[in-house]
């Protein structure tokens, strides 16, 4: 790069707020808006569902004390990907990143935006479901709009950022008041036989909690961003204390509220749940639920945009990746080549996908992966209890999470078996058929180089370096 200054250099930058921030910004997002109505309507009852978002609140809990401990064994940034290829090796790495970037986060973009473009119509169509096509074009121009501002410019969408951060827990706040002043005045319908018609079946459980975990989905964000934080080892953990404690407190009041508004029927049969609330409890200001909605979606989706490129840097660095999809733009600085892909992916998964199963699908895919992270430091707990440990948490914790992991991969498999998780996984093994001549045996170089060198003109990027 002409000898200039330009490279992307990461430095520590990130405090304690910033990393709290980054943390509960990626988790509230489109899930609370969203996922309430599928998770009542699985598990069949008030209590249960309240049980179900509890229990995803503590599973996450205990799931991140574990990465902290990996966060600060294995300093690297990258999250799972980095901590499977130092434990379980670079093939199962190349799995990851494959399925993460072909499949997994473009089936995030692709969720969240579904959700954007709910609360976006749900005004206009208040007495029945929008029609499919609509939503589906919003969330399409969503994407667009978003993926040209982050292509655009780094510093507008961290302001972005902010500003959605704001408004998320705004909204969030009026719903929990709304719903304790309801049941002060006495409405407590929905609390009373609360496990009446609980539905205990294996299914239901695993995909009431595959919504709910979609909605705390982003806590790990802060381990894939460990090289950027101030004295991680203090910091990560405190920030996912912090974060993830604030988020369960948050989702348990607001889904309280929710009941104290709606009774369980009137809930499932929503459209959209704030909207409900909304209309029910602010009359005809109900349609600043729909904007908050809207604008909590846009801005998760915009941190996802955001964070996505971090993994691509780590892995094109190993040579796990193009990289085409590593570089940045020469004068702008922003990872445009990743973020073209994830856009042309998720609007691809966009056409045949509803909200309920990108979610369904990505959680399978997302737990899969953190099951395999969790063994991993397992076996470093076994196999190198000498590395030094600023962070450590007892093995039984890993164990226990593992088991539940596990138990969340296999049970919509075992009691129900669709074809489409079939798929998922073979997609996710066919990643090793992919890195044994491409990755491995680097065969045809010579064509993806040629292909490299005319993206690079045509798009204008070249090699971002990271310092380490
Ligand atoms: N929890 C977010 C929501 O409710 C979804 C997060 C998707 N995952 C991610 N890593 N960005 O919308």
């Amino acid at each position: 790069m002409d000898g200039k200054p330009q490279k992307l250099s990461l430095k520590r930058e990130v405090g304690l707020m910033g990393a709290v921030s980054l943390i509960g910004g990626t988790m509230i997002g489109s899930g609370i808006f969203m996922s309430p109505q599928t998770v009542i309507s699985t598990i069949g009852s008030s209590g249960a569902s309240l049980v179900v978002w509890a229990c995803c609140g503590v599973l996450v809990i205990m799931v991140s004390f574990c990465y902290a401990e990996l966060g600060t064994v294995i300093k690297e940034s990258g999250g799972e990907y980095v901590y499977i290829l130092r434990t379980s090796g670079p093939v199962v790495a190349f799995m990851l990143v494959f399925s993460s970037v072909l499949f997994v986060r473009p089936a995030g973009v692709a969720g969240i935006s579904l959700s954007f473009a709910q609360y976006v119509v749900a005004p206009f169509y208040s007495e029945c479901p929008p029609p499919v096509l609509v939503v589906k074009c919003v969330a399409a121009a969503a994407i667009i709009v978003l993926a040209v501002v982050n292509c655009l410019n780094v510093r507008f969408s961290m302001s972005v950022q902010v500003f959605f951060m704001v408004a998320k827990v705004v909204a969030l706040g009026v719903i929990i008041i709304g719903g304790v002043v309801m049941l002060i005045r006495g409405h407590s319908v929905s609390f009373e036989d609360a496990f009446e018609n609980t539905n205990v079946g294996i299914n239901p459980i695993g995909i009431a909690f595959y919504q709910g975990l979609w909605s705390y989905d982003g806590w790990n964000n802060l381990n894939y961003v460990t090289e950027e934080l101030k004295r991680p080892e203090v910091n990560l953990p405190r920030a996912l204390v912090i974060a993830i404690s604030l988020v369960t407190g948050l989702y348990l009041l607001v889904n309280v509220s929710y009941l104290a508004v709606m009774t369980p029927q009137e809930l499932m049969t929503s459209n959209a749940v704030a909207v409900t609330w909304g209309n029910k409890v602010l009359g005809s200001w109900g349609w600043i639920m729909s904007v908050a909605a809207a604008l909590s979606a846009f801005g998760s989706l915009n941190g996802t945009f955001f964070s996505g490129g971090r993994v691509c840097f780590v892995a094109a660095r190993e040579g796990h990746m193009p990289d085409i999809l590593s570089m940045a733009h020469v004068h702008r600085l922003t990872p445009s080549p990743a973020l073209i892909f994830t856009t042309i992916v998720s609007l691809i998964v966009l056409i045949p996908g509803d909200f309920q199963s990108i979610v369904n699908f990505f959680s399978f895919t997302a737990w899969i992966f953190y099951a395999i992270t969790l063994s991993g430091l397992i076996y470093l707990k076994i196999k190198k209890p000498e590395l030094p440990r600023p962070y450590s948490v007892p093995i039984i914790l890993p164990i226990l999470v593992l088991i539940a992991a596990v138990f969340l991969v296999l049970a919509p498999i075992i009691d129900d078996p669709q074809i489409e998780y079939l798929y998922v996984t073979l997609f996710i093994l066919s990643g090793a058929a992919i890195y044994v001549p491409f990755i491995h045996y680097k065969l045809c170089p010579g064509l993806l180089s040629k292909v490299t060198v005319f993206l690079q003109l045509f798009l204008e990027v070249a090699p971002a370096e990271k310092s380490l």
